[in-house]
């Protein structure tokens, strides 16, 4: 019997940058994602992909993911390495999902190969924890907890408060009579190659002075005499405080709340976090314009990518970026047999 395996890319709503220090999050998944189908059984990995040129082979104990050929193989080698895997795989992927766009391309790889390779969909939290460390292992990026925790656990038609300290996950209803729309800025980026490490590393400074970012008020904040790393501390803080004032907007329904939200949030990571663009401000700026949106924001790690805004269902876009996808939020990760 053959299987089929399929996770979505997640789109941030709310709360980027803040997982790494324990913070909250609200992302969501969207309807665009990786597929991967084959047989399992055996003692070897051997997947091809539509997308990159090359054959991942692989035996299933692996000593360094990091040095596996190609270089899109190394997820496989990772998550099969941190599962760990105990069947062999002859599979292919395809994905729908654009690669280096902000859209957690990597971590849903992550959790569709960690389902084709045995993992265990009824523990979502080890799941996804096995695809974090998988992309520590395998590609050197010190990611956060939101992206696979999101694409295992999506709920359709809500959003999911992740609290990244407790580790746990609640839907969150979106309101009636909106959408999500996400927009591509056109410029595309690696994490590996970006200042996200960079990033992870000022907050540890920054909780050097004043302990974990998740607690401190912004009296602290603004007692950080170095003003980079300041910034940085206002950044998370702010941003926790508006991932729950997103919260309460989305039960009040109180759609222009949740826009205004948004757009400090962009403001916040373009200034104090410094992590936008020209091109994603301008995208945001186009979407803030347009008739029937509420708010918009960069989305993900940022430094290129995508732009995501809230907008009622009439809303028309006709922009000089693409629309990427456009919806209500879609259901999480799944394994069927085939
Ligand atoms: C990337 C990481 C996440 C998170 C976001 C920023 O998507 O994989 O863990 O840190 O950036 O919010």
């Amino acid at each position: 019997m053959g299987l089929r395996v399929w996770a979505p890319g997640r789109v941030n709503l709310i709360g980027d940058h803040t997982d790494y220090t324990g913070g909250l999050a609200l992302p969501m998944a969207v309807g665009r994602g990786i597929e991967v189908t084959g047989d399992p059984g055996g003692s070897w990995i051997m997947v091809g992909s539509e997308q990159f040129d090359g054959m991942c082979e692989l035996p299933l104990t692996i000593a360094d993911p990091a040095a596996v050929e190609p270089p899109w193989a190394r997820y496989v080698a990772g998550v099969a390495a941190e599962l760990p895997a105990r069947d062999g795989l002859i599979g292919t992927i395809a994905s729908d999902l654009p690669p280096g766009r902000g859209l957690a391309s990597s971590a849903a790889l992550e959790v569709a190969l960690a389902l084709a390779l045995g993992g265990d969909p009824t523990d979502p939290l080890g799941l996804a924890q096995a695809c974090q460390r998988a992309e520590h292992r395998a590609v050197g990026v010190p990611c956060g907890i939101m992206d696979q925790l999101a694409i295992v656990a999506a709920v359709e038609d809500a959003a999911l408060r992740l609290d990244c300290q407790e580790l746990t996950f609640e839907p969150i209803p979106l309101p009636d009579d909106v959408e999500v729309v996400v927009v591509d800025s056109g410029q595309s980026r690696t994490l590996a190659a970006s200042p996200y490490a960079e990033r992870r590393v000022q907050c540890l400074h920054a909780e050097a002075i004043v302990g974990p970012l998740r607690q401190a008020t912004p009296e602290d904040v603004e007692a950080i005499e170095d003003p980079v790393l300041r910034r940085r501390a206002r950044h998370v803080t702010s941003e926790n405080q508006r991932v729950d004032a997103m919260v309460a907007a989305f039960k009040d329904s109180d759609l222009r709340q949740a826009g205004e939200l948004m757009v400090a949030s962009h403001a916040s990571l373009r200034d104090d976090f410094e992590v936008s663009t020209p091109y994603l401000d301008e995208a945001v700026r186009l979407l803030c314009e347009t008739a029937g949106v509420y708010g918009a924001r960069l989305t993900g790690a940022g430094f290129g990518g995508c732009v995501v805004a809230l907008c009622h269902p009439y809303a028309v876009f006709d922009l000089p970026v693409p629309v990427v996808w456009r919806g209500r939020p879609g259901r999480g990760a799944f394994r069927a047999q085939v």
